[in-house]
């Protein structure tokens, strides 16, 4: 069904987990590793068996050690523009999944990997993990949304220090910044994102898929219009036999069945 040069696809109990495969180049992001991503993320939309997606990386070293340098190098202007586009059109399509995406991020996170973590919806980061935006090293800025998300993330000030410095942080300083939701022994990390998955997918369902859109869509209104776009979908939840039996259960004091069984 996905059958993919650069990413691993493994669908269990609702959990899509997608494995950036490309141990020799740290798992870097190529044009085809970006399109396959593309396509991977156009049938979980669709695919009612996904219902939260995560992300990693292959190896114990790397999550995404950035976009692929080497494929980059020879590139014009104009090339490299197409190239940013790319990129940025693959993390809004991860960004408006209408399923929550969960980032393992299992080592460095850099550059285009340290982009594609912050176009994810949560970042669960082994001990090992290091984030960077080291572009100015390569003579580049961020291309793939780090200058605008890492900044709508951490705040200007943070994101100025990483993006001019070029500097990397280990997984502490990560999670004191706010970068990484929770930090994981590695050993460990894709069990918890899991656990996680799990969790979100015991929820309702629809007020889990209007939970992030109202989150997502709304900080790129102003406050008036956002809550108003709050209210419309709070509204909608109450259309849904979710809401009926969530509250019913609450008040008979019972696990919700959400699943309809
Ligand atoms: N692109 C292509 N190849 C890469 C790569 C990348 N981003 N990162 C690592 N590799 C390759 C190395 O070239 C090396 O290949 P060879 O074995 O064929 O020489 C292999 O992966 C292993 O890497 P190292 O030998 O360098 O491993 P290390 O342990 O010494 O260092 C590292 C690890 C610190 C992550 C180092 O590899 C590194 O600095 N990588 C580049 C990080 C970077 O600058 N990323 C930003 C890229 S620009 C970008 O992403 C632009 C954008 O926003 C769109």
């Amino acid at each position: 069904m996905m059958n993919f040069e650069n990413l691993l696809v493994e669908i269990v109990d609702g959990i899509a987990t997608v494995t950036i495969n490309r141990p020799k180049a740290l798992n870097a992001l190529n044009e085809q590793t970006l399109g396959e991503l593309q396509s991977a993320f156009s049938h979980f939309a669709e695919d009612d068996a996904v219902q939260v997606i995560i992300i990693t990386g292959s190896g114990e070293k790397a999550f995404v050690a950035g976009a692929d340098i080497a494929a980059m190098q020879p590139l014009s202007a104009l090339q490299a523009r197409t190239f940013a586009k790319l990129g940025h059109q693959v993390m809004r399509h991860i960004e408006a999944c209408p399923k929550p995406v969960i980032a393992a991020v299992n080592g460095f996170a850099l550059g285009g990997g340290c982009e594609l973590a912050l176009g994810c919806d949560i970042r669960l980061v082994s001990d090992n993990a290091r984030f960077g935006q080291p572009e100015v090293n390569l003579g580049v800025i961020p291309g793939f949304g780090g200058t605008q998300r890492l900044s709508r993330l951490v705040g200007k000030g943070l994101a100025m220090e990483l993006v001019l410095t070029g500097d990397m942080i280990d997984a502490g300083e990560a999670y004191r910044i706010g970068l990484a939701n929770k930090v994981i022994v590695q050993a460990d990390l894709l069990d918890a994102a899991k656990a996680m998955a799990a969790k979100i997918i015991s929820k309702g369902p629809l007020a889990v898929r209007l939970a992030k859109e109202a989150i997502r869509n709304g900080l790129e209104m102003d406050l008036d219009k956002a809550n108003q776009y709050e209210a419309e979908l709070f509204g909608l939840c109450f259309a849904s036999k979710e809401q009926k039996e969530g509250m019913l259960a609450f008040l008979e004091k019972r696990p919700a069945n959400f699943s309809g069984e």
